[in-house]
C-alpha cells in the first residue's frame, strides 16, 4: 500500500496506474474476505457477528456491512437475535476439477484455460477482454456472480451468487461472419437437448430467437457476440445462462415470467456435472454448426418450436405486426404469415403469443 503511493510527483497517467493498481489491491483484498464469509457461514450453522469477526478479523460493524454485501449478490440469509446469521440453503460452489470430469478430452486438450470466477461484471465480457487475434484455442468461463450480466437487447441478466449457471465459451471461427446466423439458435436447440438429457422430460421449448422455456416460462438464454472480423479469424463468444434456483428477492428484478430447473426437477442435481456436461454439449455441437450449419438443428427445432402455428405479434424496432408464426427459414429468420397469407421472414425482433 506504501509502496504505492510514494512517488507522488509522477505524471498524471502513472499516478492514476498506480491508483487505479490501489483501488484492485482493496477489492481484491475485500473480494477474498467476502468469499472468506461466504465459506465460513455455508457449513449451515448460525454464526454471531463477533465470531464471525473474529475469524475474519474484522469488527462488528464492519461484519455487518459485509453480510449486508452477500445479501446484496442475492444469498438468502436467515438472522435470529440470540444466534446470529446462517445461509437459508447451502451452496453449491463450482470446481474446475469436478467440472473437468464431465469433459470430453478432446476438448480438454483444445482448452487453453477454464476460469472459474468469483464475481466478475459479464463472462462474456470477461472473455471479449481476453481474446485476441492469435488465439486458436477455445476458452471458458464461469462464474459464481455476474454484477453486469447481460441479456439480449441491452436487458440484465439476473445472476445471484452461486446457484445458477453463467458461462461463457470463445471459440476461434474460421469462417465469414454471414455462416453464423443461426449459431445462437442451434444453441438454444442444445440447452434444450441438454435440458431433457438431464431430467426434464416434458414441456421444454425454444422461443425464436433463442430463448429455451419449461411451459411458457424462460429456464436459459444464450447470448452471441462476435469478436473479430479480420482474414476470416473471427472469434465467437457463446453465453450461457441456466436458472437453477433463483432466490425470491432476486427474481425481484426479472421483469418476464421465469422458472429454474429446481423447481421442476427438484433439488436431485449436481451444479458442477450441470456445468461440466453443458459446456461439452456446446462444445460439441458448436464444431456441428461449424461444418454444417444451422441445417443439421432444423428437424430439433421444429419439434422444440412454441410458437409455430400460434398468432403472434412481432415486435420489431419500428412495428408491431400480427400474424402466424410460421417456423424459421435456412438462415434462421423467423417466418410471419400476414392476415392476407403473404409471408415474410425477420432477422430480429420480439414475438409474443396472443392468448
Ligand atoms: C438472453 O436470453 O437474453 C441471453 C442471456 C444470456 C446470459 C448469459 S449468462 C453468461 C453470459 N454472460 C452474460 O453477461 N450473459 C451471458
Amino acid at each position: 500500500m506504501v509502496r504505492l503511493f510514494l512517488n507522488l510527483t509522477l505524471v498524471g497517467f502513472q499516478l492514476q496506474f498506480m491508483q487505479f493498481q490501489y483501488l484492485t489491491l482493496v477489492g481484491v483484498a475485500m473480494l477474498v474476505r467476502l468469499q472468506k464469509l461466504i465459506q465460513l457461514l455455508n457449513d449451515g450453522d448460525f454464526h454471531t457477528c463477533k465470531s464471525l469477526g473474529k475469524k475474519l478479523d474484522r469488527s462488528y460493524s464492519q461484519v455487518l456491512r459485509m453480510i449486508n454485501d452477500v445479501i446484496k449478490m442475492g444469498i438468502e440469509i436467515e438472522s435470529v437475535r440470540s444466534k446470529g446469521y446462517r445461509f437459508v440453503r447451502k451452496l453449491y460452489l463450482l470446481k474446475k476439477k469436478k467440472i473437468e470430469k464431465y469433459i470430453s478430452r478432446r476438448f480438454l486438450k483444445e482448452i487453453v484455460h477454464i476460469d472459474i470466477l468469483d464475481e466478475v461484471d459479464s463472462t462474456n465480457d470477461y472473455l471479449m477482454r481476453l481474446a485476441n487475434a492469435e488465439n486458436k484455442k477455445i476458452r471458458l468461463c464461469f462464474a459464481e456472480y455476474q454484477t453486469h450480466g447481460k441479456g439480449r437487447r441491452g436487458r440484465i441478466w439476473c445472476s445471484p451468487y452461486g446457484t445458477n449457471i453463467y458461462l461463457s465459451i470463445l471459440f476461434p471461427f474460421n469462417k465469414d461472419l454471414m455462416s453464423l446466423s443461426g449459431l445462437s439458435l442451434s444453441m438454444a436447440v442444445t440447452i434444450a437437448n441438454f435440458l431433457k438429457e438431464i431430467g426434464v422430460k416434458d414441456n421444454i421449448g425454444v422461443k425464436w430467437p433463442n430463448d429455451i422455456v419449461w411451459k411458457d416460462k424462460k429456464i436459459s438464454g444464450v447470448l452471441v457476440e462476435v469478436l473479430s472480423e479480420a482474414f476470416n479469424e473471427n472469434q465467437v463468444i457463446v453465453g450461457v445462462g441456466l436458472n437453477l434456483h433463483i432466490p425470491k428477492k432476486a427474481a425481484e428484478i426479472i421483469d418476464s415470467k421465469w422458472i429454474d430447473l429446481e423447481s421442476i426437477i427438484g433439488e436431485e442435481y449436481k451444479r458442477n456435472k450441470i456445468a461440466g456436461v453443458l459446456a461439452n454439449r456446446i462444445m460439441e455441437n458448436f464444431y456441428v454448426f461449424e461444418e454444417k450449419g444451422l441445417a443439421a438443428f432444423m428437424k430439433d427445432w421444429k419439434l422444440f418450436d412454441v410458437l409455430q402455428g400460434n398468432t403472434v405479434t412481432l415486435k420489431t424496432g419500428v412495428e408491431k405486426i400480427k400474424g402466424t408464426a410460421c417456423g424459421i427459414d435456412k438462415q434462421g429468420h423467423f417466418i410471419l404469415e400476414r392476415k392476407d397469407g403473404n409471408r415474410q421472414s425477420f432477422s430480429a425482433g420480439e414475438v409474443t403469443i396472443c392468448k
